[in-house]
């Protein structure tokens, strides 16, 4: 069991469907492996995102701000708002496909936490399986960093790596990455909550006692 720090840091979700990475982060708070974080919130830029099904089993909080029925500044002034209701520390995007304007992300900067499904910085972008395999990568996996300006290509936290086999497709890739996700993940997101990541430009390091 994880010790826990003084401050609980307050984390909401945003996601844009399934929400399996955030069905991880409950289920690894669930099992007493985030003593400093505390999901208060999730965002779903789509009425029909399961995530919302997740979060409603788990009696989180969620707010629905569809993106399709506002312009990008509204719908992160509407998301803004609630987040900042809510007092939220850090935000994590799970599956979240769209791209924070730089407002956005200036108003939580280093505080915003992304998974990728590829090596970054290696094919970042919507279609990292697709990508990679069409490169002919032999050696792929997931990133958590944390969000910048650009897409992708924010200060790497953490990352997990697998081999891409012959025949590899879209779908078997993904699903393969996928576990490695579910398990880098929360744990990005606890060193963060525990303030055990130092983070220096580009450069984040787990601070050990
Ligand atoms: C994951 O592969 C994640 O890396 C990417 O989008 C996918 C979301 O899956 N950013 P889920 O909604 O968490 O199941």
């Amino acid at each position: 069991m994880l010790q826990k720090n003084n401050e609980i840091m307050k984390v909401a979700v945003m996601a844009s469907g399934r929400g399996s990475n955030f069905q991880a982060i409950i289920d690894s708070s669930e099992r007493g492996e985030m003593p400093n974080a505390q999901i208060v919130h999730l965002i779903a830029d789509n009425k029909d995102a399961y995530a919302i099904q997740r979060a409603s089993k788990h009696k989180i909080d969620y707010t629905v701000i569809e993106s399709k029925k506002y312009s990008r500044e509204d719908f992160e002034v509407r998301t803004l708002k609630v987040l900042q209701n809510k007092k939220v520390d850090v935000i994590v995007l799970a599956g979240f496909m769209r791209i924070l304007t730089s407002k956005f992300i200036n108003s939580y900067k280093n505080k915003i936490i992304n998974i990728h499904p590829s090596l970054l910085p290696s094919f970042p972008g919507a279609h990292a399986h697709r990508d990679t395999i069409s490169y002919g990568a032999k050696i792929s996996g997931c990133t958590v960093h944390l969000v910048d300006e650009g897409v992708d290509t924010g200060p790497i936290i953490m990352q997990a790596s697998l081999q891409v086999d012959e025949n590899e497709t879209e779908e078997t890739l993904s699903q393969k990455i996928l576990p490695l996700e579910h398990e880098l993940l929360p744990r990005a997101l606890e060193l963060y909550c525990s303030k055990k990541l130092k983070i220096d430009g580009r450069n984040v390091s787990i601070i050990t006692d």
